[in-house]
């Protein structure tokens, strides 16, 4: 056997499972492991999971059935193959993984992550399961990728500045298998955010299962003097970033409407880097739901709040989550949701069928809802979702704004980037733009994206990127938003 490993990570679920993939290959990489796009040709094979829907953790345990096949197939060539489980699904059936599924040899929740090369040479003697939460800051012992692997990871990067969830939100099971809410030193954060710019990230999105309740420690070197050692908020953060050069596009994701305090409204006001993108899941219209899944606040409150974000931000495109079928969710209570969907314009939400999720308070409900009752209010909710979607992107045509390039496009000849308001923009243009920020109008709208082209705009009003100064004069509806990516990718993670 050659010296190089290779190790694949399948990730389902949220954004926050992106970046722990590439920071499990990041630990990998010191052991002599490379990154391998195809499956067939990995010696490690990293399922990185997610528990948030009952469909979600289900598609693990089909993929490790194909993977029990392979398994068998190369040691019948007396070749061999390690799998191990990470993520939501490992952290929260530990154990029970190997017991249904004899192929894994590895299973590590979340919080291990830093572990993995121990974990690996431990597994080669017999399988192993690390899920307990370990005292030490995992962020601190997992290494930096190389400049050239961030270069080739692209533009645009996701950096989970906080993790887990003090809400308990009677449907989630994010605070069981991410545990409480802990946020991670602003200098550590500082100083990635730092070293992605450095190699050329134009746009950094914050993660977090709750990530305005961010409130990192302030003890990096240089800061408590200035500071005297005061917790560090979203919006303090947020601003301290946006100082570093190079990176013009910050976002955040995602939101509880409880920790939406004044000093952020004031940062989505002041801050020209924040894009006018907010994720902010509301999950039901209904008084009486809304205090059932122990939201802490009520319809009116959410509204309230919608009104201020907007006040101080008037082009920004709102997006949401909402689950239908909630235990003792009546017609009654889902029309609650088909109005404040209407009230709020959103730009773009994503919507779900309630999945009972074990251990979690709503799971045992006696009034559950009939799944064809959940059928078809789901149906119903998507079709005023996806008819917003279409008109936000309608309300796009024709108008100037600035794209960041991230790659190459559909077509020869063009390239692909995103708006201020997340939707992919398809622009006749070389791939040596790739990585700027040009001024590009739309000039048709597809399904999903934009097209557009590069325009010199001298004198020209444009929309989303520009900051205060334009902030209010683009007069831009916020209506419904067009394809993006959901939080959770569709897939579904934690998600305020
Ligand atoms: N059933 C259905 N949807 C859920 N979500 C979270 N838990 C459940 C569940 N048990 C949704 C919420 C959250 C999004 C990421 O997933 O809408 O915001
Ligand atoms: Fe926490 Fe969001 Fe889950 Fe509620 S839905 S428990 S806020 S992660």
């Amino acid at each position: 056997m050659s010296g190089i490993r290779k190790v694949h990570v399948k990730t389902y679920g949220c954004q926050m499972n992106v970046y722990d993939s590439d920071r499990m290959t990041d630990a990998l990489a010191p052991e002599g492991y490379v990154e391998t796009d195809n499956i067939d040709e990995a010696d490690l094979v990293i399922l990185n999971t997610c528990h948030i829907r009952e469909k979600a953790a289900e598609k693990v345990y089909s993929e490790l059935g194909r993977l029990r096949v392979m398994k068998q197939e190369r040691a019948a060539r007396g070749d061999s193959l390690m799998v191990g489980v990470a993520g939501c699904v490992a952290q929260a059936e530990g154990k029970e993984i190997v017991r249904r599924a004899p192929v894994v040899d590895i299973v590590f929740g979340p919080q291990s992550y830093h572990l993995l090369p121990d974990l690996v040479a431990k597994a080669k003697a017999g399988r192993v399961v690390e899920t307990e939460f370990p005292v030490e800051d995992k962020f601190e012992h997992l290494p930096a990728p190389t400049r050239e692997k961030t270069i080739a990871r692209g533009v645009t990067s996701f950096l989970t500045v906080q993790e887990g969830c003090d809400k308990f939100c009677a449907f989630c099971v994010v605070p069981y298998t991410r545990g409480a809410e802990v946020s991670r030193p602003a200098a550590q954060i500082i100083a990635e955010a730092e070293r992605l710019a450095g190699a050329g990230v134009r746009e950094v999105t914050l993660l977090g299962q709750n990530v305005n309740a961010y409130h990192g420690a302030d003890h990096g070197e240089g800061w408590s003097a200035e500071t005297g050692g005061r917790d560090w908020n979203l919006a303090r953060l947020l601003t301290r970033l946006a100082e570093i050069p190079g990176l013009d596009r910050l976002r955040y994701t995602t939101s509880h409407p409880r920790d939406m305090d004044d000093e952020l409204i004031a940062a989505h006001r002041d801050l020209p880097q924040l894009m006018p993108y907010l994720h902010l899941p509301v999950q039901s219209g209904s008084d009486r739901i809304l205090a059932a899944m122990n939201r802490k606040h009520d319809a009116a409150d959410y509204l309230r709040l919608i009104e201020r974000i907007r006040a101080a931000r008037p082009d920004i495109a709102l997006s949401g989550d909402f689950i239908v079928g909630f235990p003792g969710e009546t017609e009654e209570d889902f029309r609650d949701t088909l109005r404040i969907i209407d009230e709020v314009g959103y730009a773009s939400a994503f919507s779900f069928k309630y999945s009972p999720r074990p251990g979690t308070p709503a799971a045992t409900a006696t009034d559950q809802v009939p799944e064809p009752v959940k059928t078809e209010r789901l149906a119903r909710l998507q079709e005023v979702l996806d008819a917003r979607t279409k008109a936000f992107n309608e309300s796009r045509n024709g108008m100037i704004m600035d794209v960041l390039f991230e790659k190459p496009g559909r077509k020869p000849g063009q390239i692909v980037g995103r708006s201020p308001w997340l939707q992919p923009v398809q622009v006749d243009a070389p791939t040596e733009m790739i990585g700027t920020i040009a001024r590009v109008r739309i000039e048709a709208i597809g399904t999903f994206s934009l097209f557009g082209a590069l325009v010199s705009t001298a004198g020209a009003v444009v929309a989303g990127d520009t900051g205060a100064a334009a902030r209010g004069a683009s007069g831009l509806p916020t209506t419904a938003h067009p394809a993006n990516v959901h939080p959770a990718l569709g897939a579904g993670a934690g998600g305020s």
